[in-house]
């Protein structure tokens, strides 16, 4: 696990962009998994801007988001599609065809959402890289404390405390989801490379757990430290509570100075 400190949230997104923007360059084509929330927007501004500029281009890659909430109405301007069509789609020249999320059509079953979503990602040759955020409890896409580290995508029931941190994005009169259906942990493992954003000190709990914590269904993230190549990039705050800090500071610019000696990161595959 690579664990990169930086200043700030901005910089985390322009760090982020950068090897989004690695990825693109050797695979123009690329898969990319995408998370919601508030952490990976300023990720999607950065490099929404870097389209503009010409810096880069997304128009032959495809998109497989993490979760969806269930039992929106459609069009709901809560949903995660309609949030990644905010955030990033819209703004960009991916192809809308080419973004899926796991959504369940009205009167369909949602049992049969998680199948279908995993033979289109299949299909579509895998996840080259999985971006992610993290929840206060350690739940990485929807997959709350408990969830089998062998899970698939599939219905979740949310927890109180996840329901609570969403709740600020709902109207009082509004309906929140108590469910959502969610990649599962083995679908997110199967990802060739994954990305995982936290800022704030609000998360340092939870950053502690997957860096340094037992690998455990109570926190889910830390099923990540089986992964080969995960990037975990956090602002201060967020790497607080972090007891081996200064090993990571130095690995980071170890590993910086064998990068600009014998090419990128991504040059490898
Ligand atoms: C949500 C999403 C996760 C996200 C997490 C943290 O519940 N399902 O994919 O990582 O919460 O969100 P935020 O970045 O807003 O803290």
């Amino acid at each position: 696990m690579e664990v990169v400190i930086l200043k700030d949230a901005d910089d985390v997104a322009v760090h982020g962009a950068a090897l989004v923007e690695a990825m693109l360059r050797v695979k123009p084509q690329a898969v990319f998994g995408f998370a919601t929330g508030g952490t990976p927007r300023a990720l999607y501004r950065r490099l929404a801007e870097r389209q503009r500029a010409g810096e880069v281009s997304f128009s032959r890659s495809t998109s497989f988001n993490l979760d969806e909430y269930l039992g929106l109405p459609p069009d709901s301007p809560q949903s995660y599609r309609a949030y990644m069509r905010r955030e990033f789609f819209d703004r960009v020249d991916i192809d809308p065809a080419a973004t899926h999320l796991p959504e369940c059509a009205p009167g369909e079953d949602p049992q049969r959402v998680g199948p279908r979503y995993e033979a289109m990602i299949r299909e579509a040759g895998g996840i080259d890289l999985q971006i992610l955020g993290i929840g206060h409890n350690g739940h990485i896409g929807f997959n709350e404390p408990s969830s089998s580290l062998a899970s698939r995508t599939r219905v979740k029931t949310l927890t109180p405390r996840t329901l609570e941190a969403n709740s600020r994005l709902f109207d009082d009169d509004e309906f929140q989801p108590r469910l959502a259906i969610t990649m599962g942990i083995a679908t997110i493992m199967e990802a060739r490379r994954i990305l995982l954003l936290a800022t704030g000190e609000a998360k340092a709990a939870a950053v502690a757990g997957l860096v340094e914590g037992p690998v455990t269904a109570m926190c889910p993230a830390s099923a990540l430290q089986l992964h080969e190549r995960v990037t975990v990039l956090l602002d201060e705050a967020a790497a607080a509570k972090l007891r081996h800090r200064a090993y990571y500071d130095l690995a980071y610019r170890e590993n910086r100075a064998l990068k600009e000696r014998f090419g990128d990161f991504y040059a490898a595959d």
